[in-house]
């Protein structure tokens, strides 16, 4: 039998030309986004101040399965596309399991992870339609340097809401996204009316997601011919993420397997939605059963220990209301050292497949992840970003529970991102100053007391 090779790469020519749309095989659609003024769901015309029209209707689409991607998209896409997909023998090796561990290698581009597939798609429609500025928030700053890379490239102004603890730990990736020209805002902010009344009621927050999304949404909705993107949660990220999903069925036909395990790490569940999106496909429509596992953080455990309910995405409360695993929009999870899974939400079709049993939840502490993720960086020689290393950690567990049962099973997992900027983190836990933070349950109940009461939901 032929070994197969590290890395499985497909020819550009070979480069899936349309996103697939998951809503479009799921046959209980995930809840519609509601107007927070009148509880009804969301037309396109409420969410035109918002977003660009091409992405207000991806957003609002359950039923057109495949899109075809623009070719300017795909032509920037070829400058680090298609991303390999890569046989981890090393680990496989050290764990001494009979499984084959593959994974989806998306670090592989200059901004250092998969946000660059749906910042690529957003900028472009925004640009067909003459936008001139957009704003936007990032966790870890991944999405805010793939957005910086992604204006610079079509000539679109941005302002970057970072989320106040990345900023302070992460100073070169404010330089990099300054470097492609965009303006960077520690978050919470002065700037906006939100921000300034987020720091009177938590004085010295290290912020959030949820608040930076609402300092970027009145960013764009106070501007002149603004608008706001974002890098995870809605359908139109996940329908563009679902480019790593395609890559990756393709190249596993290439060596005649299919995944029994899929497992992605989850933030806002964008890479997951993406990842998982042509398995999940096989499962709506009963061809083939993949287990799916979703890893998230215990210390922001949004479907693990969060409530399926109508919230607000941002801390501000002024987006749509969206149905999903959260943990309450005003809940502010401890800093951590993976920020791009501090959301208190969880996108809407992730969730929905989450509830109907489609996948599984687990959540692992920060210091089981670094552990997992320098083992991985020592056997396979990429140091991975620290949300990465959840997916790493939980493909760990599955390939150690094939040991035991003596099955060989094919696990894939997403490696999102690289972590060089995140040697704090790792420095860290090296020197074993890395701390666990585990929310209890009365916190979480606090700020799940205080979700929006909306007439006719439970
Ligand atoms: C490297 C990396 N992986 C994963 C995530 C989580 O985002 P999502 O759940 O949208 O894929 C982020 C978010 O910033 C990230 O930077």
């Amino acid at each position: 039998m032929t070994k197969i090779p590290n890395r499985i790469y497909l020819t550009e020519d070979e480069m899936p030309t349309r996103y697939y749309n998951l809503r479009a095989d799921m046959t209980d659609k995930p809840a519609p986004l509601l107007n927070p003024a009148t509880g009804q769901p969301v037309s396109l015309d409420d969410l035109k101040p918002i977003f660009c029209e091409a992405l207000a209707r991806q957003e609002l689409d359950d039923d057109t399965p495949y899109v075809d991607i623009p070719e300017p998209i795909r032509d920037f896409y070829k400058k680090y596309r298609p991303s390999p997909l890569c046989r981890a023998y090393s680990l496989e090796k050290y764990l001494d399991t009979p499984a084959k561990i593959y994974y989806k290698f998306e670090g592989n581009n200059t901004s250092g992870s998969h946000k660059l597939n749906s910042a690529v798609a957003q900028v472009y429609y925004a640009k067909e339609e003459g936008i001139s500025h957009l704003t936007t928030e990032t966790g870890a700053g991944q999405w805010g340097t793939a957005l910086a890379e992604a204006c610079a490239h079509f000539g679109i102004d941005l302002s970057v809401y970072m989320v106040k603890c990345s900023y302070e730990q992460k100073p070169f990736r404010k330089a990099i996204m300054e470097t492609f020209n965009s303006r960077v805002i520690p978050s919470p902010s002065e700037t906006t009316a939100v921000g300034r009344q987020i720091l009177a009621d938590h004085p010295g927050t290290t912020g959030s997601l949820g608040c930076a999304i609402a300092e970027a949404v009145e960013e764009a909705t106070s501007s002149n011919n603004s608008r706001y993107v974002l890098g995870s949660v809605l359908n139109q990220v996940v329908l563009h993420q679902s480019i790593i999903g395609l890559e990756c069925e393709k190249a596993f036909a290439k060596i005649d397997d299919y995944p029994d395990t899929v497992i992605g790490c989850a933030g806002g569940g964008s890479n997951l939605g993406g990842l998982i999106a042509p398995f999940m496909r096989d499962k709506l429509q009963g061809k083939y059963n993949p287990d799916i596992l979703a890893v998230e953080p215990a210390s922001c455990p949004s479907m693990t220990r969060g409530k399926y309910a109508y919230d607000f995405c941002d801390t501000g409360e002024i987006t749509p209301l969206a149905k999903m695993y959260t943990l309450g929009a005003g809940y502010i999870p401890a800093a951590s050292h993976a920020g791009g899974l501090r959301f208190h939400g969880m996108s809407p079709i992730v969730s929905k497949l989450y509830d109907d049993g489609f996948l599984r939840a687990k959540s692992y502490k920060q210091t089981d992840i670094f552990e997992a993720a320098v083992l991985f960086a020592r056997l396979e020689t990429i140091l991975p970003a620290p949300e990465s290393a959840h997916a790493i950690k939980g493909a760990i567990d599955e390939a150690l529970a094939c040991k035991e049962s003596g099955e060989a099973k094919t696990i894939l997992f997403g490696l999102t991102g690289t972590g060089y900027f995140d040697m704090t983190a790792y420095a860290a836990y090296t020197n074993q100053t890395m701390t666990d933070y585990l929310p209890t349950d009365a916190e979480l109940a606090e700020a799940l007391d205080r979700l929006p009461v909306v007439p006719g939901q439970d």
